[in-house]
């Protein structure tokens, strides 16, 4: 019998599947003192958990960190390594859910349509006008730039199809297969800023993709433009981006992610032309049950001497 420690809320059923393969279950909301830690044998972490060497120096038993989201920059997977600590992260399940999202806050800049909510509430409908105070842009027709072409950006990507977009991405590596599938095309960066109209953000965060939209880029890109972050939020550097909204460098913007979660950039809350949602790409509750059920698979193989299937390359120890 191992000791797990679920270090957020979790769907009882999963709870219930974990303490039914014989192990010793603790859910803890509010952080994870040393003693929580001392004994522990496979950790699930939402994502806003740091799991720095500091943490994972205090769990000499740990095994296995199962990460609840695709994304690992939250941990430090050369610490893992240097320990002998699996790590396992939630792939694919939310790929669909996220480019929803991505999509939902694309329409949202575009057509206005929180501004408009915000208004009809605050002063009740104003009747048809002809030439209302929130008239948006078109999105069928228009360039979609994704930038990472992996699973969510190609998902966001297929959606763009469906609007009738040209769709042109900027990938560290070429995708010919999604290339012929999306009738997409691949361009260097600077490019695909000044040649779209909307640009999506499905990078993860590494060294090489932090700032990777910052004032240069944001200025390449067309005034009409609208910016989508979906990826993380220090691959925009946000003060340039609250820079860009209020001066007019583009249009608008759909934010997900941000610069130093859970706090947001009290310039961007004052901002019309932009939408905000506080990090929820993949929670749908049918999407957040499969990361749940992926996270438990991957506990449940390590402690049984299994290989789960999403596990995380780590570097070298
Ligand atoms: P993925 O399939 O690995 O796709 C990431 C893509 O980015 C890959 O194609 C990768 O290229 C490319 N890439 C990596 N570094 C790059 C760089 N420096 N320049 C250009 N492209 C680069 O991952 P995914 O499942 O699509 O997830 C992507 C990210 O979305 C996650 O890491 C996470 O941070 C974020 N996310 C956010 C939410 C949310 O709630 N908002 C939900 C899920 C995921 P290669 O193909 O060459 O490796
Ligand atoms: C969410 O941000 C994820 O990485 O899954």
């Amino acid at each position: 019998m191992a000791t797990i420690v679920i270090a957020t809320a979790m769907f009882p059923e999963v709870v219930e599947r974990l303490e039914r393969a014989g192990h010793g279950v603790e859910v803890r909301e509010g952080g994870l003192p040393p003693e929580a830690l001392a004994q522990v044998e496979a950790l699930i972490v939402p994502l806003s958990l740091k799991v720095g060497a500091d943490l994972l120096g205090q769990a000499p038993k740990l095994r296995v960190v199962a990460n609840l989201g695709v994304g690992v920059d939250n941990i430090d997977l050369r610490a893992a390594a240097e320990r002998g600590v699996a790590v396992a992260n939630t792939p694919e399940v939310l790929t669909e859910a996220t480019a929803d999202l991505g999509w939902a806050l694309l329409l949202a800049v575009a057509r206005r349509i929180v501004e408009a909510d915000r208004d009809l509430r605050a002063h009740g409908f104003p009747g048809w006008t002809f030439l209302p105070p929130h008239l948006g842009v078109d999105v069928h027709g228009k360039a979609l730039g994704v930038v990472g072409f992996g699973r969510i950006g190609q998902a966001v990507a297929r959606r763009g199809r469906g609007f009738g977009m040209d769709i042109l991405y900027a990938s560290r590596s070429p995708k010919p297969e999604a290339e012929r599938a999306l009738s997409a095309r691949r361009v260097p960066l600077d490019e695909l800023l000044a040649e779209t109209d909307f640009v999506v953000l499905c990078v993860p965060l590494t060294s090489e993709t932090r700032h990777l939209i910052g004032e240069r880029e944001l200025r390449l890109m067309k005034r009409e433009a609208i910016l989508v972050n979906i990826a993380r939020g220090p691959v925009v550097d946000e003060g340039a981006l609250v820079r860009a909204l209020r001066e007019g460098w583009i249009r608008g913007a759909g934010l997900d992610v941000f610069e130093e979660e859970p706090q947001v950039h009290p310039g961007l809350l004052d901002l019309p032309n932009v939408v905000l949602t506080p990090h929820i790409g993949s929670a749908t509750e049918a999407t957040r049950r499969r990361m749940a059920d992926l996270a438990a698979d991957a506990v449940l193989a390590v402690l049984s001497g299994r290989t789960p299937p999403n596990l995380v390359p780590l570097p070298a120890a």
